[in-house]
């Protein structure tokens, strides 16, 4: 239909660049051209055989059914097991629901809690999904520079942003697209800070355990409960497992907002796939094949980033900083910016294209 009236809640939220970057690529692999996508942030591995073994299991066994909006309770006792063995954390199951992916997590957490009018803050840079799901709320996104600290957030940088209105922040450490991690305790005082001042947290940490040493994976789950009454994790098997296609995620907050969340997902996707969450709940359970499966996986990402980055910064023009975590490089190319480029959009087409064409 030529006009569809899209409702004003999505006509408001902006398409993807990164899906536009990857069409570009996927339509010139079609037309047979070399092409090496790295705009969509997808591990290359393959998933652990011993997970996809949990999955047939699950299969077998018929858990082919509905589980509870929240997920099972075994994947949700898998979850609090594998946080209290890994951070120390102290969970309760009524704190854990499981999702479909960390974006699923995400957008249950905002439309749980925000209202029209509400702000919601964002470091830059940002994941691309983050101001739109506060659109999509018709909350305002306010963002942050971090420029001045080397693109970290500080609680500093926090406290001058918050207004009577703020509701919510959206904190990504490791972060895409920097690979920054906010050190262990400037990430507490930001949280304290906020908690002090009413205002949520909703930690995207899909990331987790992409942070390389000396940089340590640290989970906000492991925060006083008092503490984290303001605070919402948001959890994904996607990138730690190389397990992006099964879409499961989770997240872990206050029994309160897990219930609202709960609630808003039994409208929506129910709950991620039965047997999927068997595999995942099998898979933490196996602590030591998952932490050895996951640390084979990071060894490779930090060996990349180390051969990455120095060659980056060898091209006239590029700057790239180390990053501590996750496994982007975040280029700055603004000195290109102004002559033969508008934008650095245009400058990845150009690349694309002048090297297929060569
Ligand atoms: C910062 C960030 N959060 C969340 C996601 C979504 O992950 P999932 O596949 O778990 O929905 C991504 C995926 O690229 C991401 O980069």
């Amino acid at each position: 239909m030529a006009n569809f009236p899209v409702s004003e809640n999505v006509a408001a939220m902006q398409g993807s660049s990164t899906m536009i970057a990857a069409q570009m690529a996927s339509e010139m692999r079609a037309r047979g051209i070399d092409v090496i996508d790295l705009s969509v942030g997808e591990p290359d591995f393959d998933t652990p055989e011993f997970i996809k073994e949990f999955a047939y299991d699950g299969l077998r066994s018929g858990l082919t059914k509905y589980t509870p909006a929240s997920g099972s309770a075994k994947f949700r006792e898998s979850i609090v097991n594998f946080y209290r063995e890994e951070f120390r954390a102290e969970l309760a199951p009524n704190e854990i629901a499981a999702s479909c992916g960390g974006k699923q997590a995400l957008f249950n957490a905002a439309c749980t809690l925000l209202d029209p009018g509400d702000e919601v803050l964002i470091p830059k840079p940002y994941w691309v999904t983050f101001p739109e799901i506060a659109r999509f709320c018709r909350a305002t996104p306010k963002f942050i520079e971090t420029e001045a600290n080397d693109l970290v957030l500080t609680a500093e940088m926090v406290e001058a942003a918050i207004t009577d209105k703020t509701r919510l922040i959206i904190i990504n450490s490791p972060n895409n697209p920097t690979g920054r991690v906010i050190p262990q305790d400037e990430l507490i005082r930001i949280i304290e800070l906020c908690a002090s001042r009413k205002v949520y947290v909703l930690t995207d940490e899909c990331y987790l355990f992409f942070a390389y040493p000396p940089a340590r994976p640290f989970s906000s789950a492991a925060l006083p409960a008092e503490i984290r009454e303001y605070v919402c994790v948001a959890g994904s098997f996607s990138k730690t497992f190389a397990m992006t296609g099964w879409r499961i995620g989770y997240t872990i907050a206050d029994p309160e907002w897990t219930k609202a969340m709960v609630k808003l997902q039994s409208h929506s996707a129910t709950h991620p796939t039965s047997f999927v969450q068997y595999a995942c709940a099998e898979a933490l359970d196996n602590i030591d094949r998952t932490r050895e499966a996951v640390s084979s996986m990071t060894a490779e990402y930090e060996r990349r980033r180390n051969w990455l980055i120095p060659e980056l910064n060898k091209v006239n023009g590029f700057k790239c900083g180390m990053p501590e975590g996750a496994f982007y490089a975040f280029v700055d190319v603004r000195g290109l910016i102004g002559g033969r480029w508008a934008s650095s959009a245009a400058i990845a087409e150009a690349m694309l294209k002048e090297a297929t064409s060569s």
